[in-house]
């Protein structure tokens, strides 16, 4: 990553108000904390991480992103990512997707897909520099009519 010293790990209770503090900046239609909360400790195919910044001369650690993605025998699904809008486009996206993608394969995972809001360029770009590419569309897909782009990556 370009600027920061940081760590994936999964996400825990104490995780909770800063995860939600970064889906309600990113999101119209946020996760609530009773989603992640069966996310984290109740669903059985859902991996949760978080990314944390650290700064050891400042004794310092924070939550800056986190990754809900499934895993359900060889296709694994992308749920939600978000960094938080302070530090987005700095690197912090790539080092989680980086990680889903290794665990993928590390579990024999052979595509890796996901849906995005036709709207999301930065998104769509995002995902296309990891390897993602338009599979179609799924029309109104969203609770405001706005379609999906479904995207997959062959996980090699
Ligand atoms: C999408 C998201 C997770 C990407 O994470 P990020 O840390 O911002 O992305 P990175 O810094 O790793 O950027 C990688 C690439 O993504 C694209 N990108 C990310 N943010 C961008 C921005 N603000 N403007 C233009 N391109 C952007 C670029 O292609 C960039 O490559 P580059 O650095 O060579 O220009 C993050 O921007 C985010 O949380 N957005 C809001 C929530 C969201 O839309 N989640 C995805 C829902 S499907």
């Amino acid at each position: 990553m370009k600027y920061l010293d940081v760590e994936i790990r999964d996400m825990t209770d104490s995780d909770l108000p800063m995860v939600m503090e970064i889906e309600n900046l990113c999101f119209k239609h946020p996760y609530k904390e009773k989603d992640l909360i069966y996310e984290m400790h109740e669903n059985p195919v859902s991996n949760v991480w978080v990314i944390e910044y650290s700064n050891a001369s400042l004794g310092l650690k924070t939550v800056v992103g986190f990754v809900d993605y499934w895993v359900t025998f060889d296709s694994g699904t992308i749920c939600q990512i978000a960094v938080h809008p302070d530090i987005q486009h700095s690197g912090v996206g790539s080092e989680l997707l980086k990680e889903v993608i290794k665990d993928a394969k590390a579990k024999k995972v052979k595509t890796l897909t996901l849906e995005v809001r036709e709207s999301n360029l930065n998104a769509i770009n995002f995902y296309e520099k990891h390897g993602f590419v338009i599979s179609h569309k799924k029309p109104a897909y969203y609770s405001n009519g706005e379609d999906a782009i479904y995207m997959i990556l062959e996980v090699k």
